[in-house]
């Protein structure tokens, strides 16, 4: 094996890409353990994390929402268990390769549009949203935001197990749509 990319062959990188076969075919397990991790935060919410993922994908989900809104409800705070300031950017990084681009965009702004309200009381501007009123995806980030993800930090609420969203989590993850 080469210890120079430089220096590699055909077949060496015909290796390599085989064996990154399972790995990327793996990628379910991966949200899924990530899933698990916000169940370790709270974070001064009166839910951890994970209660307040599978609320906010269990509200999506009996409101008629589609699949794919149910899965960016269910992981939207996934990013949270690298990093809280930039958590919408990372997530959305994370699933680019596996949904559309309004579910892309939708997770990517959400702290913006969640910001309407709460970020009075942190000195931030509330209307950030406004941003982005001439898109597309404009919509469905408000209902996101405002019926679900917002409305999803209550810990009597009767959720959904996680294990029930793992079809939807298997569907959306199984194969990247760009490698
Ligand atoms: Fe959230």
């Amino acid at each position: 094996m080469f210890t120079k990319m430089s220096e590699g062959t055909k077949e060496e990188w015909e290796h390599i890409s085989q064996e990154h076969a399972p790995h990327i075919m793996d990628m379910p397990a991966r949200v899924i353990d990530m899933l698990k991790q916000l169940e370790r935060l709270s974070l001064g919410f009166g839910t951890n994390q994970l209660h307040h993922a599978l609320q906010t994908a269990t509200m999506a989900k009996r409101a008629g929402a589609d699949d794919e809104m149910v899965l960016i409800s269910l992981i939207h705070d996934m990013g949270k268990v690298v990093n809280v300031p930039n958590h919408g950017q990372i997530c959305a990084e994370i699933i680019k390769p596996y949904v559309s681009d309004d579910a892309y965009n939708i997770i990517r702004t959400h702290q913006d549009f969640q910001g309407e309200h709460y970020y009075h009381y942190l000195g931030k501007p509330r209307d950030l949203r406004k941003n982005y009123k001439n898109e597309s995806w404009f919509e469905k980030a408000k209902q996101f935001t405002d019926e679900w993800d917002q409305a999803a930090f209550d810990p009597n609420y009767d959720t959904e197990p996680l294990e029930s969203f793992i079809p939807l989590i298997e569907k959306f993850f199984g194969f990247p749509k760009t490698i």
